[in-house]
């Protein structure tokens, strides 16, 4: 995992935190108060966004995360290149994707590169992988 900033990406890896801070701003949290966007990339180069969505009944909430990688299984889409997460207010140091949503993006590979920020464009940005994030992945591979 290292740490740098928004100037210092590559011009896709720009592209996708924007559309991750795009999506942020749709988030339904009215009960954490702490929205999150996700931007998944493809490896065929289309974008896929998602926003965590809660709900009264607080355990049925879902990650911005498992939003974006559902939109894009549901569109056909199986393999990428990189995902960015965008969470919190404007001084927030980057969050880290959940146990369940590392293990959902770990079922989908080969193993991508993990943009995480915050939604202010000067704050730090750290770049890491699935594979990093969760190196020892639930597969039912054994039994297959
Ligand atoms: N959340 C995400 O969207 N992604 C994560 O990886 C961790 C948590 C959301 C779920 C909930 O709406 C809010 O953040 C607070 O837990």
């Amino acid at each position: 995992m290292h740490r740098t900033s928004y100037t210092h990406l590559a011009a896709a890896d720009q592209a996708l935190l924007r559309a991750a801070r795009g999506a942020q701003e749709t988030a339904y949290a009215r009960y954490s108060g702490f929205p999150v966007g996700a931007a998944l990339l493809s490896a065929d180069g289309r974008i896929f966004t998602g926003c965590n969505i809660e709900n009264a009944s607080y355990g049925l909430t879902i990650c911005a995360e498992r939003v974006a990688l559902f939109t894009a299984i549901a569109t056909g889409v199986r393999v990428f290149a990189a995902i960015a997460v965008v969470a919190g207010g404007a001084d927030t140091e980057p969050s880290m994707p959940c146990g369940a949503c590392r293990q959902v993006l770990a079922e989908f590979g080969p193993p991508f590169r993990v943009l995480l920020a915050g939604p202010g464009a000067a704050g730090p940005v750290l770049v890491t992988s699935v594979a990093e994030l969760l190196p020892h992945p639930f597969t039912l591979d054994a039994i297959e």
